[in-house]
């Protein structure tokens, strides 16, 4: 079964055309050889960039010379005025004490801990799901709108293993809601975000923007004050909040200070809400499009009772096949950028020094030459051999390298819970003619949303 994919554009463009539409959507501006080639070459008169498929070429940038490819400044740039100095924007040295400092909060004994919040939330979500299906008035009995669903369960997980708080409490609700206006407000991000555009060009940040980052800042602001009270008087909750802002730097003996904290917050939102909620939208939507394969994981699902223990998640295997699969076809984060500190030779061509190097987990996930029948969805090719190969050299949805997704195993354990808790409690249905068309914004996103139809089991 072929599942949506964007169409791709014509093979040349004009400069403009090419600007145009990626703006609307970076996926559909790409021509389809990108899926067979090993390296391709964009040069316009203000910036070269090289999108990489070769894994030996991916292994070199993520894996062997990381600092040799740091994340561009420009990458940032659309999203500077909500992340400040976040670890997902900062290079060298900072970069790599915040990583110390964050690291230990992931690991996986951390995992086990923060496993009772997750439950409540996908508890929350089962209950939240019913009465939007059946509840309100207005609503047409049975249809939901999945990815709002799934961005109400992510938003809550967040709160709830970082600050101990539900998605319905005054601050958390009021983030949750400025953070989609932010987003209503910044389409330019893309482009500004992934083409280096020369300096004279305007950046302009919309005054709505960066009144949304503002406020959300603020908000944030209130949270992290409020949780170091809470540490100095010893009344604070064991959360991934205190853990973070209560650990020392190993090797400068640092912690984080109040204005660092805020950065980090806004960036674990964004990064942790965003991307688990466009993978549980899509996963919903695929499990809806072949129900033989949705019947087999509410079998599984069925086994957990309401208040799942963490080793149970460990017995999903076809649930967590079911979601790799989905990362496979819609990676919430589509491309990854660098930029090349030094002249480098790639594939016999000269890359010259601060050229952007493209990393492109949507076309590597989908190449024809590193993947059998690549359009598929297939969660059972994960049993074979053959797709373990593939995933190898050519499955990258977290990153990889030093630089690897910090909330890598959260995700793999909030989503899989998610999705056997739903599927567990309700049966998707695809709604004929409501098929949705993934486009990429800050992450892979259905254009239309996912509407599907939800009927109890
Ligand atoms: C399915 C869910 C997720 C996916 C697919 C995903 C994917 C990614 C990818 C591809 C990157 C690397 C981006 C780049 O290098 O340009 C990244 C970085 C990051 N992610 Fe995730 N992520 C997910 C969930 C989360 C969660 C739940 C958290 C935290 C609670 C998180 C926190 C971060 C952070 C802090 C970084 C920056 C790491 C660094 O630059 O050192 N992510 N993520």
């Amino acid at each position: 079964m072929h599942p949506p994919k964007p169409p791709a554009r014509a093979d040349r463009v004009s400069l403009l055309t090419y600007l145009r539409l990626f703006r609307r959507d970076i996926l559909s501006a790409q021509p389809a050889r990108l899926y067979r080639a090993w390296m391709a070459e964009f040069r316009t008169p203000f910036f070269r960039s090289y999108m990489v498929n070769d894994p030996a070429l991916i292994r070199l940038v993520l894996n062997e010379r990381p600092d040799d490819f740091p994340k561009s400044d420009r990458v940032g740039e659309g999203l500077r005025v909500l992340l400040g100095q976040s670890v997902f924007v900062t290079n060298g040295e900072t970069w790599k004490r915040q990583r110390r400092i964050i690291d230990p909060a992931f690991e996986g004994g951390r995992l086990k801990e923060t496993f009772p919040a997750m439950v409540a939330a996908a508890q929350a979500a089962v209950a939240r799901m019913a009465a939007s299906a059946w509840g309100s008035a207005g609503a047409t009995a049975g249809m939901v709108e999945v990815e709002e669903q799934a961005s109400h369960a992510a938003a809550d997980v967040i709160f709830r293993t970082l600050f101990s708080i539900p998605i319905e409490h005054e601050i958390a609700s009021a983030v949750f809601q400025e953070f989609r206006r932010y987003q209503r407000s910044q389409p330019i991000l893309n482009l500004a975000a992934f083409l280096p555009l020369p300096r004279w060009m305007p950046r302009f940040h919309r005054r709505a923007t960066r009144a949304s980052a503002a406020a959300i800042r603020a908000l944030i602001t209130r949270l992290t004050e409020a949780r170091a009270a809470e540490i100095a008087a010893g009344t604070a909750p064991d959360d991934l909040a205190t853990k973070i802002m209560t650990t020392r730097d190993p090797v400068t003996g640092q912690g984080f200070t109040p204005a660092e904290m805020v950065d980090q917050v806004a960036i674990f939102f964004l990064a942790g809400h965003e991307t688990s909620a466009s993978a549980l939208g899509w996963a919903l939507y695929l499990l809806a499009l072949d129900p033989a394969i949705q019947d087999r994981v509410a079998q599984e699902a069925a086994a957990l009772g309401d208040a799942p223990e963490f080793s149970d998640v460990n017995r999903l295997r076809l649930t967590r096949d079911v979601f790799r699969e989905t990362l496979r076809l819609y990676p919430p984060v589509p491309m990854l950028v660098r930029e090349n500190r030094c002249p480098e030779e790639f594939r016999g061509r000269k890359v010259a020094k601060g050229a952007q190097v493209v990393l492109s987990p949507w076309h590597l996930h989908r190449h024809e030459r590193l993947w059998a029948e690549p359009d598929a969805f297939d969660p059972d090719r994960w049993g074979g051999e053959a797709a373990r190969v593939s995933a190898r050299e050519a499955y990258m949805p977290f990153s990889a390298g030093p630089r690897v997704c910090t909330g890598a195993g959260f995700a793999m354990v909030e989503g899989v819970l998610l999705l056997a808790m739903l599927v567990r409690a309700f049966r998707f249905g695809r709604i004929a003619g409501a098929d949705p068309m993934p486009v990429a914004h800050l992450t892979v996103r259905a254009k239309d949303g996912i509407r599907l139809k939800v009927t109890p089991r």
